[in-house]
């Protein structure tokens, strides 16, 4: 039998506890687990939650990932690129606005011409943000997929700013059955789960701070194979998770296989924030939009459960609808030049503080690299 008061003193886990640990369901056992989790955010990253802004730039995909609601074959959805200087522009509002860092987010293109775009817009927003409060300019997250390691130096270099310099690649699964299910087209895998991997051991070598992640609540997944996912970042050594709950699209290829009940998804998902914690340490937790679909505070529970960053969304309003990675997305309205300050006073309900000005690297990362 397992004793949870006993279970969340500990420094190292056990697969068992681990499982234990995820598979809990009695409100005050969770609410145990999320004190405790909540309590080592505290203890080894400190008190602030980093805004990333989020810049979703092109809904333009040449995947086809199952779950994804803008995969390649999904023809009811209106393609976008945003321009340059609609890019730089918010970047330069998340600047000027005390956000220490922006995320470049867009479906996955190898073409030179995406890739010097994406170039082009690296240099001009770091030319533009190195200023008295950012003396190494924006933090950058690059949000673009797999691409080759030459690519991954490209951009690197055109940030100008290896100190605070992220990349987030999902490897959605460590189960490769699972991983083949999601990826797999008409007769053959498209994407390869040692090919995730080898992306993220390049997006090391080249400097970046190395985020990933899973989604929660796979039809198929069970919680071995997540707690195998927290196995996986260990061995990756991560800086930083951004993970959510899996949610059924109705414009993906998945609605067959349904999806988790709400509440059982959202609670697991919360476990799941609070082990990596536990687990993890010191890395970054980014608290999933996906959360707040499942509940209307979602990303506020997140950050109880052990999240320290949270990505507001700056695209303008009217690619919101373009960018519908799953049914129900929350925020299509959301003003992106109010809504930071709006979630301020939420952040510090919770005891937290936001912390302006400041990239907000990760700690682990910090303590690698000095
Ligand atoms: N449910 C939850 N997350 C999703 N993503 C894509 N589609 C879905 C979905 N239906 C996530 C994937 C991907 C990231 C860009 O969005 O984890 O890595």
């Amino acid at each position: 039998m397992f004793n949870l008061s006993d279970i969340l003193k500990k420094q190292t886990f056990t697969d068992e506890e681990i499982v234990y640990l995820l598979g809990l369901t009695d409100p005050q056992d969770c609410q145990k687990l999320k004190e405790e989790a909540y309590r080592r955010t505290t203890e080894n990253t400190g008190n602030k939650v980093y805004y990333r802004g989020l810049i979703e730039c092109s809904n333009i995909c040449t995947a086809n990932c199952r779950y994804c609601g803008i995969r390649k074959d999904n023809h009811n959805v209106k393609r976008y690129l945003m321009d340059k200087e609609d890019i730089v522009g918010q970047a330069l509002w998340a600047a000027d606005n005390g956000y220490g860092s922006i995320c470049l987010q867009a479906g996955e293109r190898h073409d030179e011409k995406f890739i010097s775009f994406i170039e082009e817009c690296l240099i001009e927003i770091h030319e533009k943000t190195v200023s008295e409060k950012l003396p190494d300019g924006l933090g950058i997250t690059l949000s673009l997929g797999e691409q080759p390691i030459e690519v991954y130096e490209r951009w690197a270099k055109a940030s100008g700013n290896r100190r605070n310099l992220r990349y987030l690649a999902r490897f959605e699964t460590s189960n490769r059955e699972l991983f083949d299910m999601l990826h797999s087209g008409k007769g053959n895998n498209e994407k390869v789960l040692d090919n995730r991997f080898r992306c993220l051991q390049n997006l090391r070598e080249c400097g970046y701070q190395v985020g990933t992640g899973v989604m929660i609540g796979i039809p198929g997944q069970t919680l071995e194979d997540l707690c195998a996912d927290i196995r996986m970042f260990q061995k990756l050594d991560v800086d930083m998770i951004g993970m959510g709950p899996y949610l059924m699209s109705e414009e993906a290829d998945l609605v067959s296989l349904g999806q988790m009940e709400n509440d059982k998804l959202f609670q697991l998902s919360l476990n799941m924030i609070a082990v990596c914690r536990l687990v993890l340490g010191n890395i970054n937790i980014a608290a999933a939009t996906a959360l707040q679909v499942l509940h209307p505070e979602g990303r506020e529970l997140g950050i109880e459960y052990g999240c320290n960053v949270i990505m507001p969304n700056l695209s303008p309003t009217k690619f919101r609808k373009g960018y519908q990675l799953y049914d129900f997305k929350p925020g299509l309205k959301d003003d992106p030049f109010t809504f930071g300050v709006r979630l301020e006073s939420r952040i510090n309900s919770r005891g937290r503080e936001v912390g302006w000005n400041d990239s907000g690297s990760s700690k682990k990362w910090l303590m690698r690299s000095i």
